[in-house]
């Protein structure tokens, strides 16, 4: 136990540590679920910022280097029994058994980490909420504060604008980005990432809302008319009313489509294929047509014999045949959890990005195939339709 504490402190005097997180409550009644602690700058001073999770908030206090190792050593074992430290060398994992017995692990870091000064309330300042269009969106006071029912909505925008900026600067672009956001609904999300870009990127950006809803849309572009004197940038963001598979787009750099409903996902995947999209990023929604798939074939297995887990089991197979669908057309795929505060199984980002790379298409048909094959899947919808009117792919 010491010897994480001589880590700890030594990680604080070299002022190395990236963020630590003390979690496994020695109290199973315990509301606070876990500590996660990281670096800011207070005015110049350097901080630790400890963010109490709690089942439905979180508290944030700011301690110096003396009182964080206070809080740490008061805090292991005897309120939380795992600790696991990140440094830019090294990661160190305690983990205290029910016995009080400590089992210390240590790894090299080998990638190259960096330190995040920045608080949270300033990466949740991401987003402006005294822009006009958050009040005419329903999510701000007229003087731009989040209503008390929106604080969620507002800090899963922020939270969702920085995922997808993590995502854009790994790619590269023209000096114009092009994005569809597909099913983009009451435009929060649309919104925020618009905003977001196009305070933060030096390009221009051209965003496109498509919605089946008229209502939406024309509500949508009422509030962007209204804010067209007052922010003039707004000029490049607009809703269209259509349905995604029969949007024509000009250009698509990016496509996002967020929770939109069951194969919508699929009509939206398959838009960004066929317009060579650099960029495809999805969170997937509902997924009834492969569970009704998997239900009409009558096949079982261990898994999918219960219930649940079929459900669980026909979300897992549509995205994993929609991964593997964007491999199959040059996509480099990845699998990210999205917004953390929205603690579902469905919480999932497919993120997708051409590369030049050749694919072995014949084995990622094999298994799609054989996925397929295994659960009595007759057609998904995606790998179906990626052969309408095609036959190159
Ligand atoms: C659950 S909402 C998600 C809204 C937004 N993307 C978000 O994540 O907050 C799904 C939206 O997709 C729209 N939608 C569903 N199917 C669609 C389709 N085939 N074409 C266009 N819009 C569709 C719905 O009307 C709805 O507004």
């Amino acid at each position: 136990m010491e010897k994480f504490f001589e880590k700890l402190d030594l990680a604080i005097k070299n002022d190395i540590l990236v963020k630590m997180t003390m979690s496994k409550p020695v109290s199973k009644n315990s509301e606070l679920r876990n500590i996660y602690v990281k670096p800011i700058l207070l005015k110049n001073n350097k901080m630790y910022q400890f963010t109490y999770r709690y089942e439905r908030r979180d508290e944030t206090k700011n301690f110096d280097a003396t009182q964080t190792i206070e809080q740490v050593r008061s805090l292991v074992p005897e309120v939380f029994q795992n600790v696991s430290l990140f440094t830019i060398t090294e990661d160190v994992t305690l983990l205290v058994s029910k016995k009080g017995k400590p089992t210390l692990m240590c790894k090299k870091v080998q990638e190259n980490r960096e330190q995040d000064f920045s608080h949270d309330h300033e990466k949740q300042r991401l987003i402006d909420p005294t822009n006009p269009w958050w009040h005419l969106l329903g999510l701000t006071t007229r003087d731009g504060k989040v209503t008390a029912d929106m604080q969620h909505k507002y800090k899963q925008i922020c939270k969702y604008v920085e995922i997808v900026d993590g995502v854009m600067r790994q790619t590269k672009f023209d000096d114009e980005i092009h994005i569809a956001d597909m099913g983009a609904g009451k435009g929060y999300l649309t919104f925020a990432l618009y905003e977001y870009l196009t305070t933060h990127y030096d390009k221009k950006i051209v965003m496109e809302g498509v919605e089946i809803r008229k209502d939406l849309v024309l509500k949508i572009n009422d509030i962007i008319e209204k804010c067209k004197d007052a922010r003039p940038c707004v000029s490049t963001i607009h809703f269209v009313q259509n349905s995604i598979d029969e949007y024509k787009p000009s250009n698509i750099d990016v496509l996002i489509a967020l929770h939109a409903c069951d194969t919508a996902t699929d009509d939206a995947i398959l838009k960004g294929i066929r317009n060579n999209a650099k960029l495809i990023i999805c969170a997937p929604c509902c997924h009834k047509q492969i569970r009704h798939e998997m239900e009409k074939s009558g096949k079982t297995d261990a898994i999918t014999k219960y219930g649940i887990f079929l459900e669980r089991q026909a979300v897992m197979i549509t995205d994993t045949i929609r991964a593997l669908v964007l491999e199959y057309c040059g996509y480099k795929t990845q699998v990210m959890e999205f917004i953390e505060i929205d603690n579902t199984p469905k919480n999932v980002l497919l993120v997708g990005r051409k590369t030049d790379k050749p694919v072995d298409k014949e084995a990622i048909a094999k298994q799609i195939k054989a996925l397929m094959e295994q659960y009595g899947i007759e057609e998904h919808y995606l790998w179906k339709n990626l052969w309408k009117n095609c036959r190159t792919y």
